[in-house]
């Protein structure tokens, strides 16, 4: 039978106080619905998720414009009956509905499935849990035998009914035959004027359909944002995972909860990584690298024997084995280091190529260029790509010395095996295996120049 998700996301998510839906607010670097929309994708395969969405609409739609998913929308949110009615055309009669959230982000696949795997076909299958606090969840009401026999609203609820500490979750897995039978007949005469998706508990044991329980895997699953506390809460939560994750594969993370990843990373065995890295898109990172701390590593690829020392931000960035780049060292877009490249600290590198056992290894901007093998950079050397109005290129050979604080003025090329003396200003094409330097000032001294002393108060 085919799975069919709806996720509610319709609600307009006042305490957050943000102009950005709340469902876009994002958990790892990825927004709340998105991390819905892939747990129902994991789930459920066969049939994309119906959204059921309502305030800002278009920039939801906009964001989250390659997701998986089929859109409805719901112009005025009267309840989650209502949210889910207005998705059902869209239903297989011969279905099994999934119902999630747009802002339950951390709902697990394990959960999920056992609700799915353990729950008859014809019989309704709820998440439920046992908390300490229930305050604002439906309750769970129980007859002797222990079955379901109804959810209450805590606006609703009598004293005794709110010491309840068994909430609704929310999350069901329904026929879509009950839902379209049932849904259609939900009044909305309760405390908040809304039609309930928990009457369809009411209209189960009415008709002495099985309900089914099953309990999360771990309590965070379960938990939805309303507010940036809660949104904070469960972002350490799912870091938390994540750190444990890449420490089964092999990683030592100096402390785990001082790591924070914000994608897809691939690592190899026996990585070290210092605190508070950043780990953001999609990140490679091969055997026996090190990562120092207060580093940052966007869409990049690390090969093995990688030394990333502290302070160093990497993007779009490729580094070859056994390089070592910073500490405090920038590479931007566009950077490729081949084997055994060393790039030292407060270097700037862009849109360049360097190959391998070649050195940057202080204070230089190298930008637009290729680099070849063996080659020195001195301190201070600065490729002068933009002449105000385009980026121009500079190509050195193999085996090229450049001398400190020399300016290259783009395009220009040296040729392999030239060495520039320090201080040189170069705009023309240098000769392979000579020296290049350009016009310096004579160095003088003055035998009557006194140090001025320190006056006295
Ligand atoms: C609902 C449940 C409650 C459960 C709680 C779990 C009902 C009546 N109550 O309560 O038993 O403990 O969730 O968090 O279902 N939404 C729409 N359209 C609407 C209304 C809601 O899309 O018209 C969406 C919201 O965006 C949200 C979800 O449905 O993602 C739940 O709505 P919310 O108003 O938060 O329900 P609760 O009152 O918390
Ligand atoms: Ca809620």
């Amino acid at each position: 039978m085919t799975i069919q998700t709806i996720i509610l996301a319709a609600g307009q998510g006042k305490r957050m106080h943000s102009d950005l839906p709340k469902v876009l607010h994002t958990v790892a670097g990825k927004p709340l619905l998105q991390h819905v929309i892939d747990v129902a994708f994991a789930v459920a395969p066969d049939a994309k998720p119906l959204v059921v969405y309502g305030h800002q609409g278009d920039v939801i739609r906009r964001a989250l414009a390659h997701a998986n998913a089929q859109w409805v929308e719901q112009t005025q949110q009267l309840g989650t009956a209502h949210a889910v009615l207005q998705a059902l055309p869209g239903v297989d009669a011969n279905a099994r509905v999934l119902i999630l959230y747009g802002d339950v982000p951390l709902i697990s696949t394990t959960t999920l499935k056992k609700l799915i795997d353990t729950t008859p076909s014809n019989a309704i299958g709820m998440i439920t849990a046992r908390v300490s606090n229930p305050t604002g969840y439906g309750r769970i009401k129980r007859d002797a035998q222990q079955q379901v026999i109804g959810i209450v609203e805590e606006k609703d609820a009598t004293d005794a009914e709110r010491a309840i500490n068994e909430i609704n979750t929310g999350i069901y897995v329904v026929p879509a035959t009950y839902l379209k039978k049932w849904l259609p007949t939900i009044k909305n005469n309760n405390a908040q004027k809304e039609y309930y998706l928990t009457d369809i508990v009411t209209h189960a044991v009415q008709e002495k359909i099985a309900i089914h329980t099953v309990e999360p895997t771990m309590t965070n699953e379960i938990l939805g944002v309303n507010d940036r506390v809660q949104l904070a809460q469960l972002e350490r939560a799912k870091q938390s995972q994540l750190a444990e994750k890449l420490m089964q594969q092999g990683v030592t993370l100096r402390d785990p909860a001082r790591i924070d990843i914000r994608g897809n990373v691939k690592v190899g065995r026996d990585v070290i990584i210092d605190v508070n890295v950043i780990l953001e898109g999609d990140v490679v990172i091969g055997d026996s690298c090190v990562i120092g701390a207060n580093s940052i590593v966007r869409n990049s690829t690390l090969g093995n024997s990688v030394t990333i020392h502290s302070h160093s931000v990497l993007e779009e960035s490729k580094v070859g084995d056994g390089s070592i780049v910073g500490p405090f060292a920038r590479l931007r877009p566009g950077t490729v280091l081949d084997n055994t490249v060393h790039i030292g600290n407060f270097v700037e590198i862009k849109n360049s190529q360097i190959k391998s056992n070649s050195k940057v290894n202080h204070l230089s901007y190298i930008g637009d260029s290729e680099i070849g093998a063996r080659v020195n950079v001195g301190a201070g050397t600065i490729t002068c790509n933009y002449d105000g109005a385009n980026k121009h290129q500079t190509i050195i050979g193999d085996d090229v010395f450049i001398g400190s604080d020399t300016q290259l003025v783009a395009p220009v090329k040296v040729n392999n095996g030239a060495t520039i003396a320090a201080g040189s200003t170069i705009t023309k094409e240098v000769p392979a295996n000579q020296l290049t330097l350009t016009h310096r000032l004579e160095q003088r001294s003055s035998k009557e120049w006194k140090r001025p002393e320190k006056v006295k108060e």
